[in-house]
């Protein structure tokens, strides 16, 4: 496994697969490898000839007052992770490296960001689309492996591969779970024994919320209204927001018409935790 912190490096590698006629494909993290980012690289693996991950804590999507500083970097576990699941590339620049001083080019996604996750992390999505751009031309690769418990950043991706051309395909690979449902994440690690407890109802509530919707219930605002007091009986929470969207464009529905997605974000102590699930006819 070659692991490249350089950008020109990094690319002439991708290239020279490409060239000898072998599919490339991207697994962007920010590294703390789980099980979720082992099932990108795994699924990568099934899919392309050669597997170059990268992990980069990328400072412009923290809003002011999150928790870049203190966001875990078990940079040599990573590495050992990578080299167990049989990864060939690690991409893993400093933040100088991507970010050269005096930069002034951002890329802003509208619409897909204004809801949800949008209002209480500002900045977070034009941080995300701009480091994900960057990373694309970096690593010219074939396919990029994203995951479904980041289903807002997900679609704001695929709206951004589309919108500026870039020939990459987008493959989506599902929520990873513990035992207990929580879908699993580097922010967990934040988690007392307690809050670990606690957080399950979180995924709790958006399963029974589908079985629901199974069992005919339409009605969003009933659904949401039943999440929230599920989550709020496991103990105390902030909830950012429970909203029922529309698949594709996000927008928040009134009843469940089509195919649909139920997200949420919650606060436990000071660990934001998200997750969200498929209802009407898109069930996964
Ligand atoms: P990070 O949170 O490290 O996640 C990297 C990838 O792993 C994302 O595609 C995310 O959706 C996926 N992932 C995380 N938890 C998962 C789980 N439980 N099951 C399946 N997939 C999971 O998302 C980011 O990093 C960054 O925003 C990034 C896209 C790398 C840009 O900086």
């Amino acid at each position: 496994m070659l692991v490249y912190e350089d950008i020109e490096a990094a690319r002439r590698a991708v290239q020279e697969v490409r060239r000898a006629g072998r599919a490339v494909g991207l697994v962007p993290t920010m590294g703390a490898l789980h099980q979720g980012h082992l099932s990108l690289i795994r699924a990568s693996r099934q899919r392309c000839d050669v597997t170059a991950v990268t992990i980069f804590v990328n400072p412009t999507q923290f809003a002011p007052g999150e928790d870049f500083s203190r966001y875990p970097q078990p940079r040599e576990t990573d590495l050992k992770a990578c080299r167990r699941e049989k990864a060939d590339f690690v991409f893993a620049p400093s933040v100088e490296t991507m970010y050269t001083p005096g930069s002034q080019t951002t890329v802003h996604v509208s619409g897909l960001t204004e809801g949800l996750c949008g209002p209480h992390r500002p900045g977070h999505f034009d941080g995300v689309a701009t480091v994900v751009a960057k990373l694309f031309h970096i690593l010219p690769a074939n396919r990029a492996f994203f995951g479904e418990k980041d289903y807002q950043q997900l679609k704001v991706i695929e709206r951004l591969v589309r919108d500026l051309n870039i020939p990459i395909e987008i493959v989506v690979c599902p929520t990873v779970r513990e035992a207990d449902g929580l879908a699993l994440s580097s922010r967990n690690a934040y988690l007392s024994p307690m809050e670990r407890k606690q957080a399950a109802s979180l995924s709790r509530a958006l399963f029974a919320a589908v079985e629901r919707a199974q069992q005919g219930e339409r009605d969003a605002s009933t659904v949401t209204r039943r999440i929230r007091e599920t989550i709020l009986a496991a103990g105390p929470a902030t909830i950012e927001y429970v909203d029922l969207v529309d698949a594709e464009t996000l927008e928040v529905l009134p009843v469940v018409d089509r195919p649909a997605r139920i997200c949420a974000a919650i606060r436990i102590g000071s660990t934001r935790l998200i997750d969200n699930v498929a209802v009407g006819n898109a069930q996964r």
